[in-house]
């Protein structure tokens, strides 16, 4: 046991310097027969980029100390690049945390939240163990968030969450829709923008909105096109005031200096986002046209996922490429017929396409 792990060890040892020559974007090892292809939690397929893995590395020298000073950094980089006061951004160890927080914080027994379905069910999850009343609004016809509706569902809501572009589908709202909820909710509310997949999409954050809006929240995420997910890194970005309302549930959540340092390297490295966006789009784009070819519907993602009508019980589907290594998935209940593909590496695009393609139905004809 010792030895072959000793061994394997060596061998990934071996072809680290090999990887660390090679540009991110064409470093998609060959895929052995025991290889996994994992589509199914909209990771990216590329990780921390060769900066980010540097700084990391760098961090744990300094991890005797407590990380608050990289915090800092990093709150103000974000800041500056994006035309805010660092005050308006606070860190925590991944998103899902501050947005978990800012459903503690908005919604209440007599305070709701009303948000779209299929979406991320998280804010869903933190409202119901708040015991707070949950509307959820069906997507538009075009797979945006149907606002009119949205504002109709509660009067007396205390938190509209928005996920632009959606997950799972990948698609967007557009930014009028956007200004019509923020202009038009409940007295007294919070709006939710979870930005999570902005960095992949052609359309405009809201970001800067925050500045004169003190009932607006976005979020965003390094674990998506910065390929830190396992690291924990994510933003809440707002007025001092409604950040201090989140702060009060877990300000003392701070992710490590190792993944700080990471983060800001992520940030640094300007090329690095258009590049992998780039090549989002291109993989997404092409196995869209290929799904499409062979007669499947599929959301207008401009994310790193995208769904697929699948014209039957779409779990049997997941099942079906499971069994051959394939992992794709979720499958969200009211959609039953749709589920969800992550975009990975060009390698991995292709082995989905080729244990799909037994799904073809101008084959089946
Ligand atoms: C819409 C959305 N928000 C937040 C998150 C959580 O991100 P993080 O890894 O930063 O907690 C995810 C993760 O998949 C997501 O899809």
């Amino acid at each position: 046991m010792v030895s072959v792990s000793r061994r394997s060890l060596i061998a990934l040892g071996a072809a680290l310097p090999l990887l660390g020559r090679l540009d991110w974007a064409v470093a998609s090892p060959p895929l052995t027969e025991t290889d996994k292809v994992l589509l199914n939690y909209n990771e990216s397929p590329y990780g921390p980029s060769q900066a980010a893995r540097e700084a990391m590395q760098q961090g744990i020298a300094t991890s005797g100390r407590y990380p608050y000073k990289h915090m800092y950094a990093l709150a103000a980089l974000f800041a500056q690049q994006q035309g805010l006061s660092e005050e308006q951004v606070a860190v925590f160890s991944g998103s899902m945390a501050a947005l978990r927080y800012a459903v503690l914080a908005f919604t209440s027994e007599t305070r709701g939240l009303v948000m779209a379905t299929p979406s991320y069910e998280v804010p869903r999850q933190a409202a119901e163990s708040n015991k707070a009343p949950v509307r959820e609004v069906d997507l538009n016809a075009d797979h945006g968030h149907d606002i009119p509706a949205m504002l109709a569902a509660d009067s007396n809501a205390g938190m509209l969450y928005l996920c632009n572009p959606n997950n799972p589908t990948g698609t967007i709202t557009p930014i009028d829709a956007v200004r019509q909820a923020l202009a038009n909710k409940p007295k007294g509310s919070v709006l939710v923008v979870d930005e999570a997949y902005i960095d992949f999409a052609d359309v405009p954050s809201v970001v800067s909105w925050v500045k004169d809006h003190d009932d607006l929240l976005v979020l965003r995420t390094f674990s998506k096109v910065y390929g830190m997910a396992g690291a924990r890194l994510g933003l809440a970005i707002g007025h001092p005031t409604l950040l201090e309302r989140l702060a009060v549930f877990g300000g003392d959540n701070v992710p490590a200096a190792t993944t700080l340092l990471g983060g800001l390297a992520s940030l640094e490295d300007v090329k690095l986002l258009p590049q992998r966006k780039a090549l989002n789009q291109q993989l997404r784009d092409e196995t869209v046209a290929w799904l499409k070819g062979r007669g499947f519907t599929c959301t207008a993602s401009q994310a790193n996922c995208f769904m697929i009508d699948v014209k039957q019980p779409a779990e049997q589907v997941v099942e079906t490429l499971a069994a051959q290594g394939v992992l794709i998935g979720r499958v969200w209940k009211n959609w039953p017929q749709w589920v969800r593909v992550t975009v990975g590496n060009k390698r991995e695009m292709a082995r989905f396409r080729e244990v799909f393609a037994q799904f073809d139905t101008t084959k089946q004809l």
